[in-house]
């Protein structure tokens, strides 16, 4: 048996790489990406710059935003194979699930698919970028047996998605919510989807692949798909006169709320507060206040409750994301995949980075096993 180790089964606290993206105080409850506050780029930027910071290092000037806007337009509309391949998938998966197919495509199409040059890996990185929407969007609408609208040429990122989604011009607000949703979820350190690419691109495979890996640990519930989650238990809940009663009885029996607590924040996650306040304009421009009022309610109980403050546990990114991106549009299941839409700058800014040191990533595990068991042929065997 191998000499017993100090376990740390989570990887809590481990140091597994140097970034310069983003910078979390969980303690204090701050979120930069490359020294700028979370709060100033929420209120002041678009998606698309930062896309260019994360990518490029640098706030772009109009020049280069309007160059990088130019490259992503081009890259919105999906190759044949990518459309046939998700127009033949089925239509009862999770939507996350068909984006990892279309990456896949993507990646069987590309024939430089294994190229490490880092402007190969830029490229291939925006490619991705512009397609998620189209791709997330377009399965969104052939589920449901709705024809597929093409990409605008004049719409931004998050405008652009929710016109492709709905068929509609989004309304302002509607485009600033998406917008500012899609700049806060863009990046986070070494979360586990970040991780999961950064591990299956240190093996020295392609780049489709690790965004592969991320989408699939993205999809869990204890992060991305807690989205979906959190507004499962709002749909649940019902109506905000049952919020008290639903969480006297999940403290009864154990039951998580859904978009509460965080690995790394012992306060309100910083990103909540934007998207509490989009998720109620949104809401009251829709004239259905519904889930909104649900999800404050219980930030309100849980802010009381001493089993929360004594665990430190408050709203997370997702807690009002679920109720803005439903009334955005955006279906339950589908949820995790706009995530994606998202978090893949954050994953490819950190394969870029990752490519100046590649070193594989392949931790050790203790055995527990027999130290030897004698062989015993199949014809012997009881
Ligand atoms: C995010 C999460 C996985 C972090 O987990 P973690 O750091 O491993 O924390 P733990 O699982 O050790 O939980 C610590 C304590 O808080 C409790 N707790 C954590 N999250 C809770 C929640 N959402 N509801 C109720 N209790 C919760 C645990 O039961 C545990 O209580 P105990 O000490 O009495 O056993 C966890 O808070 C969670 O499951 N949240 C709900 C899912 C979610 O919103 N995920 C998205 C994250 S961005």
């Amino acid at each position: 048996m191998s000499e017993a180790k100090e376990i740390n089964s989570g990887l809590e606290g481990v140091v597994v790489a140097e970034t310069s993206l983003s910078m979390i105080d969980g303690q204090n409850g701050y979120l930069r990406y490359r020294g700028y506050d979370i709060d100033d780029l929420a209120q002041q930027t678009s998606f698309e710059e930062i896309m260019y910071l994360l990518w490029f290092g640098k706030l772009p000037n109009q020049g280069e935003l309007d160059g990088l806007r130019q490259r992503l337009r081009s890259h919105r509309k999906l190759s044949p194979a990518v459309r046939k391949v998700m127009a033949e998938l089925p239509t009862t998966g999770a939507p996350i699930d068909a984006m990892r197919a279309a990456v896949t495509a993507m990646a069987m199409e590309d024939p430089d698919e294994r190229s490490l040059d880092a402007g190969d890996i830029q490229e291939r990185a925006i490619r991705m970028a512009a397609a998620f929407p189209t791709m997330l969007a377009g399965y969104l609408r052939l589920r449901e047996g709705k024809d597929v609208i093409e990409p605008s040429t004049d719409l931004g990122e998050a405008a652009n998605f929710l016109y492709m989604l709905t068929g509609e011009k989004p309304t302002d607000l509607q485009a600033n919510a998406f917008n500012c949703y899609l700049i806060l979820v863009a990046e986070h350190s070494m979360n586990a989807s970040t991780f999961s690419a950064r591990v299956t691109f240190s093996t020295i495979t392609d780049l489709y692949s690790a965004v592969s890996a991320a989408l699939g640990c993205l999809k869990g519930d204890a992060h991305g798909g807690a989205n979906a989650r959190a507004m499962e238990m709002l749909l649940d809940i019902g109506s905000v006169n049952n919020a008290d009663a639903y969480i006297d009885e999940s403290l009864r029996i154990k039951r998580r709320l859904m978009g509460i607590g965080h690995r790394v924040y012992r306060t309100r996650d910083p990103r909540a507060k934007h998207l509490m306040g989009f998720s109620e304009s949104v809401a009251e421009q829709k004239g259905d206040r519904t889930w909104h009022d649900i999800a404050a309610r219980i930030e309100e109980i849980t802010n009381e409750h001493e089993y929360f403050t004594e665990r430190r546990l408050y709203p997370n990114v997702e807690f009002y994301s679920a109720p803005l991106l439903y009334t955005l549009g955006i279906p339950t299941d589908g949820m995790p995949a706009a995530f994606a839409v998202s978090r893949v700058v954050g994953w490819t800014a950190n394969l870029m980075e990752q490519l100046q040191g590649m070193r594989l990533i392949r931790p050790q595990a203790h055995y527990t096993g027999p130290e030897t068991a004698e062989f015993v042929p199949i014809d012997q065997r009881n």
